[in-house]
């Protein structure tokens, strides 16, 4: 039995110390904004942060997470969905399918917490998840409106 911290609730998880995080997430804490796309850290569907660093749930072991690290997923970024990202997100209709943009919000969340206006080179280093339907202008667009403070 392992205790986590996600979304400020304590969890008690009973998982092999190996099961990555995303599966933790999605099928023992019922926490299925979290996505499954490639599974070997390329995609970024899986992005949560822990202790604020935007991380590939995919491939992080339960045994490398420390009880009093703190894990926000998509459903924990902000109570009411009032994050200045989700507002951007919304305000620009970013998302098409929909299946990375979990992720792709956690990534720029996270961006933008250390970097509060980063440059088009910035976020073509920063934001590598993958999107199949191709909203990466929107995705660079939402982001400049959110450090330009008119995200609302
Ligand atoms: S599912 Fe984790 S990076 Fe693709
Ligand atoms: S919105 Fe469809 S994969 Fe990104």
């Amino acid at each position: 039995m392992v205790q986590l911290t996600i979304n400020g609730q304590m969890h008690e998880i009973e998982a092999e110390p190996d099961t990555p995080l995303l599966w933790v997430l999605r099928e023992q804490a019922g926490l299925t904004g979290t996505k499954f796309g490639c599974g070997v850290a390329q995609c970024g569907a899986c992005t949560v942060h822990i202790d604020g660093v935007a991380t590939r749930s995919c491939v992080m072991p339960l045994e490398a997470i420390g009880a009093d690290q703190k894990i926000v997923t998509i459903e924990g970024l902000s109570p009411d969905g009032s994050h200045p990202v989700q507002k951007a997100w919304l305000a620009l209709e970013v998302p098409q399918c929909g299946y990375c943009q979990t992720g792709m919000i956690m990534a720029v969340a996270s961006l933008l917490e250390t970097n509060p206006k980063p440059t088009d080179d910035d976020i073509n280093a920063e934001i590598t998840n993958i999107c199949r339907c191709g909203t990466y202008n929107r995705v660079r667009a939402a982001i400049h409106m959110v450090a330009d403070g008119k995200a609302g």
